[in-house]
């Protein structure tokens, strides 16, 4: 058995629950996952404060000192190849991935997406899910590839879609699943390393 633990990355650009989620679960029973980085395009991200709390290292890459997407992407994919990450987790990332940073870490990279994908990709799923009227939506953990949320299904939870929700009720709702199922997906990946 390998000593090496399984390195992890996070990259965010805001909120950071779903990274609260991942940084609890490993501690709380995942002694062979090492949150090695969290990287934000956002300074004043809370997700940062809340690695920063754990001990975590945070880096900020400023968008601004990059002329185009591929440079900030090579600036993003200069800092994980230096930590040598086996995996890259997306938790609230506001950025499309170019095709330079999806095929250097092809397979390795998950996203977590509020709807049951295939359905509602892109921006506003649960708005998107209360305006279709379905009766059950839910979270998606899925490979990154070059398409919008469209790369392979890794794993979901369905949550059910009341009358009288709102977007921000089933937000809600759908949030909590996250935090169960984005952990959950990382150990299975882990443990398959
Ligand atoms: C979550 O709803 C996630 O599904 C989506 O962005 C949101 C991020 O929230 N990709 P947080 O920053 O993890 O709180």
């Amino acid at each position: 058995m390998s000593l090496e633990k399984f390195k992890l990355a996070v990259l965010v650009s805001g909120r950071g629950s779903n990274l609260q989620a991942i940084i609890d679960s490993i501690e709380q029973d995942a002694p062979d996952i090492q949150l090695s980085i969290v990287i934000s395009n956002v300074k004043d991200a809370p997700a940062l404060k809340r690695a920063e709390k754990h001990g975590i290292e945070t880096v900020f890459i400023d968008p601004a000192a990059s002329p185009d997407r591929k440079a900030f992407d090579k600036a993003v994919i200069d800092k994980l190849k230096e930590r040598s990450v086996d995996l890259i987790c997306l938790a609230g990332y506001m950025r499309i991935l170019g095709r330079e940073f999806i095929q250097t870490f092809a397979n390795r990279i998950i996203n977590i997406h509020p709807s049951l994908l295939p359905a509602f990709p892109g921006l506003d799923a649960q708005k998107q899910a209360i305006d279709y009227g379905v009766k059950f939506s839910g979270c998606t953990v899925h490979f990154v590839d070059e398409g919008i949320d469209s790369g392979p299904i890794i794993m979901q939870t369905a949550v059910p879609v009341f009358d009288h929700d709102d977007e921000e009720s089933l937000t809600q709702r759908i949030l909590e699943q996250e935090h169960i199922l984005y952990p959950k997906a990382i150990k299975l990946i882990a443990g398959k390393k």
